[in-house]
This record gives C-alpha cells, sequence and structure tokens, in this order.
C-alpha cells in the first residue's frame, strides 16, 4: 500500500529517517511530504508512534481530468463503501492548485456530491457532511489537471498530540520542536536545558524522546479507527509495541521561563504527559542561569520581537549572547528565530543553519558551540 506523510517545510529528511525506523519501504522524499510503502500495521504504527509526521493520507483513487464534472464522474467510480458505510459522516479537505477550478471549495463539493449519489444509487440513503467532527476525512489533491483522492487516516493533524492543557502565548507546534529536537541529532543522550520554556513544549517533546514514550501515546483517536475495516487487535498489538520501550529519562531535562504563568503553565502540561519525574521546572530570568556542568545542549526559541518595543528585541538577543559565552561554555546552544537582524547581536558564529517555519514565519534554526573563549563576529 501507497502512504503519503505530511509535515511542515524543512522536517522532510528527518520524518524520511523516522519512517525507515518504524519499517516503511520505498521511501522518497516530496515538498512538505514523504512517500512511503507498507502494510496496514505500518499506517497505524506511524499514525502512533512518528514525531514529526502532521498527518498520514492512503490514496485511494489517481486519474487525470479536462472538467468538474469529469471530477465528480471519477469521484462516482471508486468504491466508496469498501471505506465507510452510509451512515458514517463525512467531511472533504480540498488542496487545489488548477486552472479547471476557480473555487477550491467547488472541487470540494463535486467531491462530497459525488460521494453522497454513489450511496444513493447503491443503498437509496446518502451519508451526511459533517466539517466539524467528521468520522471519515477525505483530502482532495489536485494539481493542475492531476487529481489525487485520499483518505486521511489521522483525521486530527498530529501535532495536537493530546497532553497540552495550557496554551502560551506563542507556544511552538510540537511537530516542529520534535523536529528541531531530530534535527539537532538529540537523542536523549545529553543534558538538555530550555531557558524561555514558556508552556514547555521542547522539554516535553525532549522527554517524549528520551523516555521512548510514543509520540501518540495521549491521543483518544485517530482517524483509521471509523475506517470500514478497522482491526483494534491490530491497533492493540501496536499500542503496546510501542509503548513497551517506555523507561525513565537517563539524562536530565530542565525548562526555565521568566515568567510565572509560562512556567504554571509548562507544569500542567508536563504532568499531563506524565513526566512531572522527568522534567525540571522553574522560574528564572535567563540572564542569571549559570549551571554547574559544562556539558549538554540549550534549546532557545525566544520572542521574536512581534511584541516588543524598538530595540528591546536587540537587548534581548545580546544578552542571550552574552549569557551563553559566560555561563554556558562546552555546551551547545540552537536557537529558533524569525527575526534575523536581531539574531546577529548573539554575537557568536553560528555552525549551523536550517530554514523552518513557525506558522506563517519563515524562521532560522541556527547551531552554536560555546568552547570556552567563543569566537566572535563583527555586527553589522
Ligand atoms: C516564544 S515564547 C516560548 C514558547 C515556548 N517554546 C512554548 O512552546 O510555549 C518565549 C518565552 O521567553 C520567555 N522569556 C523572555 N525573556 C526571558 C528571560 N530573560 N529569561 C527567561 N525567559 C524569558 C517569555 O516569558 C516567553 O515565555
Amino acid at each position: 500500500m501507497k502512504f503519503v506523510a505530511k509535515t511542515l517545510f524543512g522536517l522532510e529528511k528527518v520524518l524520511a529517517e523516522e519512517l525507515a525506523i518504524l519499517g516503511a519501504k520505498s521511501i522518497s522524499q516530496a515538498n512538505r511530504a514523504v512517500l512511503f510503502e507498507g502494510d496496514i500495521r505500518l499506517l497505524y504504527r506511524v499514525n502512533y508512534m512518528s514525531r514529526t509526521a502532521l498527518s498520514v493520507l492512503m490514496p485511494v483513487k489517481e486519474f487525470w481530468i479536462k472538467s468538474a464534472d469529469d471530477l465528480y464522474r471519477k469521484c462516482m467510480q471508486i468504491e466508496w463503501d469498501n471505506y465507510m458505510d452510509v451512515g458514517n459522516t463525512f467531511s472533504v479537505t480540498p488542496v487545489v492548485q488548477s486552472q479547471i477550478f476557480n473555487h477550491t471549495g467547488y472541487a470540494g463539493l463535486r467531491l462530497k456530491d459525488a460521494v453522497a449519489d454513489y450511496f444513493r444509487k447503491l443503498s437509496g440513503k446518502r451519508p451526511s457532511v459533517d466539517n466539524e467532527n467528521p468520522d471519515i476525512l477525505i483530502n482532495l489533491h489536485i494539481s493542475n489537471d492531476k487529481v489525487t483522492v485520499s483518505l486521511d487516516s489521522s483525521l486530527i493533524p498530529l501535532f495536537k498530540r493530546g497532553y497540552r492543557k495550557e496554551q502560551a502565548a506563542a507556544p511552538l507546534n510540537e511537530v516542529l520542536a520534535a523536529g528541531m529536537l531530530l534535527i539537532s541529532g538529540w537523542n536523549g543522550s545529553k543534558d538538555l536545558i530550555d531557558p524561555m520554556c514558556g508552556s514547555g513544549t521542547i522539554p516535553i517533546e525532549a522527554g517524549l524522546i528520551a523516555c521512548n514514550v510514543p509520540a501518540g501515546r495521549f491521543r483518544k483517536s485517530f482517524g483509521f479507527q471509523k475506517w470500514k475495516g478497522y482491526d483494534p487487535e491490530i491497533f492493540r498489538v501496536t499500542r503496546e509495541e510501542g509503548d513497551s520501550g517506555i523507561r525513565k529519562s537517563p539524562v536530565r531535562i530542565s525548562g526555565y521561563d521568566i515568567s510565572e504563568i509560562a512556567v504554571k503553565q509548562a507544569v500542567k502540561n508536563v504532568g499531563s504527559a506524565g513526566l512531572t519525574d522527568s522534567i525540571y521546572l522553574a522560574e528564572y530570568d535567563f540572564r542569571t542561569l549559570k549551571m554547574a556542568d559544562n556539558e549538554g545542549v540549550i534549546y532557545i526559541n525566544p520572542p521574536y520581537g512581534e511584541r516588543l518595543l524598538p530595540g528591546e528585541t536587540e537587548s534581548l538577543y545580546g544578552m542571550i549572547g552574552t549569557t551563553l559565552k559566560h555561563n554556558f561554555s562546552g555546551y551547545s546552544a540552537w536557537i529558533i528565530s524569525s527575526n534575523k537582524e536581531s539574531l546577529k547581536y548573539i554575537g557568536l558564529k553560528p555552525k549551523e543553519k536550517h530554514i523552518l517555519f513557525n506558522g506563517a514565519l519563515e524562521c532560522s534554526f541556527n547551531k552554536y558551540e560555546l568552547y570556552q573563549g567563543s569566537r566572535k563576529i563583527r555586527m553589522k
């Protein structure tokens, strides 16, 4: 069976590596997606275990069209009763880039009509559309004249892990946080500090990696559980296998924040992810933070400046650079920010640079090595 795992820009390589470890075959990277092959067990496993997939699609038909009526006709030829019953509700997510359709919504409507008419012809009844909480989510992808109709096996996107109880002012997407850790090569073998942890997303994703906790462990459901032919026994075994490696964290993971409210939110989220014993949290101003050891990795997602006054961002980033140089020699630091001007005030030369997106914001995700007497760069 062929599948498509969707992800965020820049995470395709780490997702492909995850899929290979989970047992996927014929893996190939695309733009914000990774194509792979495997069986239904693998589909369940990827949904339950992958940290960097946003959703996993199962294509059911691929074809070419010349008109909107063509789309309707060819969608009527799909044997929908193989995947759902007339009693199921459904919804369509259209992704359309084509001259044939002026409105993306219209393409979705033609597919909805085809599903409804298919069942009406078969049984005299039609399934209802439910855009809020459907049983079956159909993905319609049209690129010029090429159409791919898929079922979304995740339904609720996989970044919604199920552990978040509290929302910070600017929380990182969980898939992005996990992707940052995997890009940096963090695998739970080095101590980790997030000195601006907000609601705790980076420490929690790190805790899940260190403790081998499947990313999907806290979710209530996955889309494939409503599919016709869903095998609960296979999924029970999938969960059991995934959970069998859970262990105590072998390393120290800490999160700090200057805001009392943020730390309280992080405490709740960490508790809900079952990681209270593995993650140390405290209220702290980064400028006064000092560690006893001189080895570990620091991840910082500082404010990008949208809510700060002019000049404040530069002094904040300058302070981050000074504190890293003075208090964290021996550490590696990774900083993600959309504010490329302010990043220069860190005053250290990045050893690696990656482009990632935090929502719509293009960000640099930079690595800095903090040896004694770190090299300075001239600020522009
Ligand atoms: C963009 S948010 C981090 C969001 C976080 N990654 C999450 O997923 O929720 C930046 C955080 O930096 C904190 N912060 C700003 N200045 C700080 C300082 N001097 N020391 C520690 N934390 C600081 C803010 O309180 C805020 O929670």
